[in-house]
């Protein structure tokens, strides 16, 4: 299967872990239909680990937990796919997935074929409990060709956690999405760091197998199974921010049948997830930007039609300003041409004047433009 856009949806881990079932999903189901988030298009309903029983069945099938799932998967992807949703469930190149349940490793055809058979529509690919003595490449294009395979299309998602240089080997393996960073916790630090290990894979984020710098934490509010801390609205409108621009998977991870005004706005912005989706899918680059404080990030990335988007983002604790010159997006004075922006949170609009734009940020917070070229 090749994805030319980043992959939208909702994953059970970082709000469920463990505690997932049914009637969870069915209400989920539901809930991004209803919420308009389907429609926006949060199109893949994935049950992360957990899912399934500790062994195997006399012929070396996974069998889901029949207390969690009563009627078997095939009739959750069925509820799934009646709300015109996609399925997608969780496996892991291991023994064992990270949880403790069997993986796929030698069992990889088995396994694809099965999921098929359910109907599943998409893979996350775990790497816990992995051989040492056989690389992740080989591990990952052995799920990968059992997927192409396996008579359905299943989009392939790796979850090796930018381990063992995965970023040199994945597009190798027909994976869609591969994990560039370790795993997402609900704290402003966490979100930062993810942001510091994306910094040197963008130029690795290309059409057809997206950076997915794993699931958003937006709206968890501390609540769930990697909720911690928690974070405010402001810093969760800069996550979902970074997350679009720089191209990855938008993964929904809190309780979606419960979900704050707040959420919904900053999940659902349009222009925003435009963005994440823009056919063109080039790589993002950092600006330099001057007098910046070292919390203060500027990212870029040129859109079809030779429109521009550009993020500011206040990753620090005062208020700052983010400022850059245009001609690090290629607009020199020489050129005679200048931005016109609009900021897609408030809908302010402005034509840059000078050759620099200068920009106050409140704490945490962001500014997202799109940009069109103009004649001074
Ligand atoms: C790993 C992955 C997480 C999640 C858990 C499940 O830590 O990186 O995204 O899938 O395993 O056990």
């Amino acid at each position: 299967m090749v994805k030319m856009t980043p992959p939208m949806g909702w994953n059970s881990w970082n709000t469920y872990g463990e505690q997932i079932n049914e009637s969870l999903i069915f209400e989920t189901a539901d809930a991004l239909v209803d919420s308009g988030l389907f429609a926006k298009g949060y199109e893949y309903l994935v049950i992360d680990d957990c899912w399934s029983l500790k062994e195997r069945d006399e012929k070396e099938r996974l069998v889901a937990d029949p207390v969690k799932f009563p009627h078997g998967m095939k009739a959750v992807a069925d509820y799934v796919h009646s709300k015109g949703l996609k399925f997608g469930m969780y496996s892991c190149a291991g023994n064992l997935t990270c949880a403790g349940y069997p993986g796929s490793f030698e069992h990889e055809f088995l396994d694809a074929e099965t999921f098929a058979e359910w109907g599943v529509d998409f893979l996350k690919y775990d790497y816990c409990y992995h051989s040492s003595i056989i690389h992740g490449k080989y591990l990952y294009q052995r799920m990968g060709l059992a997927l192409e395979n396996c008579g359905r299309d299943i989009l392939f998602s790796a979850c090796s956690w930018g381990a063992d240089q995965t970023h040199e080997w994945i597009k190798s393996t027909g994976a869609s999405m591969w994990r560039s960073t370790g795993d997402i916790f609900d704290t402003w630090e966490s979100i930062k760091e993810l942001v510091k290990q994306q910094n040197c894979l963008h130029p690795y984020n290309a059409v057809g197998c997206f950076n997915d710098m794993d699931m958003l934490v937006v709206g968890m509010y501390g609540k769930g199974n990697v909720g911690l801390k928690g974070c405010n609205d402001t810093q969760y409108k800069t996550h979902f921010s970074i997350w679009a621009l720089l191209g990855s998977p938008l993964m929904i991870g809190c309780d979606v049948r419960h979900m704050s005004e707040e959420t919904k706005r900053i999940l659902g912005n349009e222009e925003l997830i435009l963005i994440n989706q823009d056919k063109a899918c080039r790589q993002p680059i950092k600006l330099n930007g001057f007098w910046q404080e070292e919390d203060c990030i500027i990212y870029a990335r040129q859109l079809e039609h030779g429109e521009i988007a550009i993020g500011l983002f206040n990753l620090g604790q005062e208020a700052t300003y983010a400022r850059f010159n245009l001609d690090e997006l290629g607009l020199p004075l020489s050129t005679g041409r200048t931005l016109k922006m609009k900021e897609l949170w408030t809908g302010e609009e402005l034509t840059v004047k000078n050759a620099s734009v200068i920009w106050k940020l409140d704490p945490y917070d962001c500014a997202v433009f799109r940009a069109k070229v103009e004649k001074r």
